[in-house]
């Protein structure tokens, strides 16, 4: 019940119970959506007995559970069936490719496929019987290697992937081709190669139009795209990505901007190992993540449970080409209920005005924030160079001139539990600058959880567009979109007083010049059916 379970969630994906890390193989497959994950069936700790389960859905939004799809059973994966990705083969067939764990504790990848294509939900799936079909190359150690790609075929016929790798912290994304998806040889030299990233966990690779907010299919090469590569940085557990031209012919990728621990990622907070895929019913590329838990181990014995995914969101290259652009899916709106919306609405230094009318615990905000005379803007310290940094230092509790404005959400009533997403804007070099920040510094009265405060710029010009803020709240984990999905900040909370209908939602300003809502929207996010079954 929400009493006992007051950080389980309503519209995000998570098992009944028990462990769940990365999504695996995401398609869209004769009218149905698949997604797998990484679960451990037996208990609420990862295992060295992991699986793949699965779950289907029409709309992205309701989920249904079906049985454990890749068991580790087999000499090539009796250790463990780690991260791997779906590709739908010419003829339509769907082909799953994954991480072995074999007997002699090698990382190793293996093909899987349905057993019989004329189910609708592709229940039971077969390990092909010549596993491994990619062995462990040579000078990488056992397990550092893993984590294969979606594949995409080229001008010459022949398929590729990427697996993750590392060798002497060098980060490693290899290149293997095949003409036939079952043997599979490795290009000599590397996609990318990064020295003192670690290895590269759920690397993910895909083109975005450089003019539309469409998706591409995986395999889509022109001059009108550019390629997106993503590496999970197992090391720091943060998503980053790179924006860069690919040439197939020479395998060869130029990525316009530098991976460092300072450069692009998908989310400022808590988001790892996502994987994509083109959706081509709504012609978009999804995007999915795995939320880990903030609490404790014990907390999540105690829970039963650990692990979330994000809301499902449509990615794509914003119009200035430097970076992508991510929104929460449209589906969301099926579930939405008791709109309550404002326009104009001035707060003056100090306010903090509540949200009335939606379920503060389960909800969908959106917020757009007016400045007049920026010219007023704090300067902003030389010194100030990470954003994360700065949002730790200057908290939601800080007050400046612009900022911190935004929203306080799963606030008690006294609000000694709030979770704060907010903004300053400073003056640097005749230019603004916009700080967005996710506070979770007093998101619970309870001890032993992580409450690290995030923060990072966002890349709008505050004199031309106002600033908006977009945030998901469902329980235990809040989504924040600045500047229409510009820059995102995911969080895990464990509020224990505004839980439930205890909890309250507020947009505040504690800077001292005033800022005006010029609209506001927020609803009820409904209960979505959650690998539950159906009767
Ligand atoms: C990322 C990851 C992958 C691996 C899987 C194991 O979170 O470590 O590299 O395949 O999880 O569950």
């Amino acid at each position: 019940s929400a009493t006992e379970q007051p950080h389980r969630t309503a519209f995000h994906f998570q098992p009944p119970q028990n462990w769940m890390n990365d999504p695996n193989g995401p398609m869209y497959y004769n009218g149905v959506y698949h997604l797998f994950y990484q679960h451990n069936p037996f208990g609420p700790l990862f295992s060295n007995q992991i699986y793949w389960a699965h779950s289907v859905s029409q709309d992205l939004i309701n989920w249904i559970p079906l049985d454990l799809a890749i068991a580790p059973t087999e000499p090539f994966d009796i250790n463990s069936c780690w991260s791997g990705s779906a590709t739908i083969l010419p003829g339509n067939i769907p082909a799953i490719l994954y991480t072995g764990i074999d007997s002699e504790n090698r990382q190793v990848q293996n093909l899987a496929v349905p057993k019989n294509l004329s189910d609708p939900y592709l229940n039971e799936w077969v390990k092909y019987t010549g596993n491994p079909v990619i062995n462990l190359p040579d000078g990488i150690q056992p397990d550092d290697f893993r984590d294969p790609t979606t594949a995409w075929m080229a001008d010459d016929g022949r398929w590729r992937i990427l697996v993750g790798s590392q060798k002497d912290k060098t980060g490693i994304a290899f290149v293997y081709q095949s003409d036939d998806f079952v043997s599979w040889s490795k290009y000599d030299s590397p996609l990318l190669t990064v020295p003192g990233t670690g290895i590269w966990e759920c690397p993910d690779f895909f083109p975005v139009w450089v003019d539309s907010a469409k998706g591409v299919d995986t395999s889509v090469m022109n001059s009108r795209v550019k390629h997106v590569l993503k590496v999970g940085l197992f090391d720091y557990a943060r998503d980053y990505y790179m924006i860069g031209n690919y040439s197939p012919s020479k395998e060869n990728y130029v990525p316009q901007n530098e991976l460092t621990l300072s450069t692009l990622r998908y989310d400022y907070g808590k988001y790892y190992a996502s994987k994509s895929f083109f959706d081509p019913v709504k012609d978009r590329r999804i995007l999915m993540a795995w939320v880990n838990e903030s609490d404790s181990e014990a907390d999540d014995i105690a829970k039963g449970w650990s692990g979330l995914h994000s809301f499902p969101r449509s990615v794509w290259l914003d119009q200035n080409q430097k970076q992508l652009v991510q929104w929460p899916i449209d589906e969301i709106e099926m579930l939405y209920e008791n709109e309550v919306s404002f326009q104009y609405k001035k707060l003056e230094d100090g306010s903090l005005h509540e949200i009335q009318g939606v379920t503060a615990s389960q909800a969908d905000v959106k917020i757009s924030f007016k400045l007049a005379n920026l010219e007023e803007a704090e300067e902003m310290d030389p010194g100030w160079v990470d954003p994360q940094l700065i949002c730790s230092e200057q908290d939601a509790s800080k007050q400046g001139k612009f900022g911190p404005f935004g929203l306080l959400a799963l606030a008690s009533n006294d609000l000694t539990e709030q979770t704060a997403i907010f903004f300053r804007v400073f003056q640097k070099n005749g230019r603004y600058v916009v700080l967005m920040c996710s506070d979770q510094s007093r998101s619970s009265t309870k001890n032993g959880i992580d409450k690290t405060i995030y923060g990072a710029f966002l890349e709008i010009d505050p004199q031309e567009d106002e600033i908006s803020l977009r945030t998901l709240i469902d329980h235990s984990i809040i989504e924040s979109f600045g500047g229409g999905g510009k820059t995102c900040i995911t969080a895990r909370v464990y509020p224990t007083l505004a839980i439930g209908g205890d909890a309250r939602l507020f947009v505040f300003n504690y800077g001292t010049e005033s800022v005006v809502i010029s609209e506001l929207n927020a609803w009820s996010v409904k209960k979505a059916q959650m690998n539950v079954q159906t009767p």
